[in-house]
């Protein structure tokens, strides 16, 4: 366990060091003041034929998304269509039983080794329940800086604070998660999620465990990190906030692709029945 982990802490913080160098330079003239932040990207994301089965059960039915340049893809559809399976999924959380994942035309190769290389270019936020109830805020987001990126502990805490800084968190660093608020605890999850440094973003339902005021600071959040050119994907039940960031906007139903295109082309002119069905039933009240 122990040399596998400085097997990995050595070669994460080189690269680290070079992107931080990097990073610094443009810093200088990065308007935004975005720790760690120095570059603005586009991802392009390839999904070809994804198929998963749980229990004999197709989840996932040879599910294909080409996108040539995409800041934020918003996943949208009905429970239990297979939205979280396939976030999982280009996380490396998950294998699919038949398929491509490739993010900037860079395979993702569903073996142990090269799985965990991916898992820590990725920042995943889920519904609830992310981070560990023992640790504070603070030591939620410096565990994986140590742990999988390599940071010793003094970077670890400087990035964090850091983070908790932009995220005016500051004040509850040494705070347990049950210590706070449900809108804090996902903001301290973002923290921890972008501190790695992710070439993606994914959210899952991100605001769903929260009341409207709690969604209204995560979702403020989400935008300005959208607006500073961070890439994700986002499965979202928050249709107004899907229109106001989506550049693309993607249907899962019965595990598959229903639709997919522009916001105004799925939310305002959909085309298929899956769709029409769906956005009758959440724009209904
Ligand atoms: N770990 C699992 N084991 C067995 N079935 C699962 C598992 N995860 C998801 N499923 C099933 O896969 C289907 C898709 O689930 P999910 O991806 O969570 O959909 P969504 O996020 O769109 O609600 C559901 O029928 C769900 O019950
Ligand atoms: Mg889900």
């Amino acid at each position: 366990m122990r040399v596998g982990g400085q097997s990995c802490s050595s070669s994460s913080s080189i690269s680290f060091r070079k992107e931080s160098k990097t990073t610094e330079d443009e810093d200088e003239h990065d308007s935004t003041g975005w720790p760690g932040w120095g570059f603005v990207s586009l991802v392009k994301l390839n999904l070809h034929k994804i198929s998963k089965y749980f229990d004999g059960h197709l989840v996932l039915d040879a599910v294909t998304l080409a996108l040539e340049k995409v800041h934020t893809l918003v996943l949208i559809g009905p429970s239990g269509g297979g939205k979280s399976t396939l976030l999982r999924i280009i996380a490396g959380l998950e294998f699919p039983e038949a398929g491509e994942v490739q993010i900037n035309d860079e395979r993702v190769i569903f073996q142990e080794e090269p799985l965990l290389r991916h898992r820590r270019t990725v920042g995943t936020v889920f519904q609830a329940f992310n981070l560990f109830p023992h640790l504070t805020a603070l030591q939620n987001i410096t565990l994986p800086l140590e742990k999988v990126h390599g940071h010793t502990p003094a970077e670890a805490e400087e990035i964090a604070r850091q983070f908790l800084t932009r995220f005016r968190l500051e004040k509850h660093a040494s705070k347990r998660p049950a210590e706070l608020s449900g809108g804090q605890r996902q903001r301290v999850a973002i923290a921890r999620a972008v501190s790695i440094k992710p070439r993606l973003l994914l959210f899952d339902e991100p605001t769903s465990a929260l009341d409207p005021e709690m969604t209204a600071e995560v979702l403020d959040l989400i935008k300005q990190l959208r607006d500073e050119g961070r890439d994700f994907i986002l499965v979202t039940h928050e249709m107004g906030f899907a229109r106001q960031i989506a550049d693309h906007v993607a249907l899962l139903a019965d595990g598959r692709i229903a639709e997919s295109g522009s916001v105004e082309a799925v939310l305002e002119h959909p085309a298929t029945a899956a769709a029409r069905d769906f956005l009758s039933r959440v724009l209904k009240y």
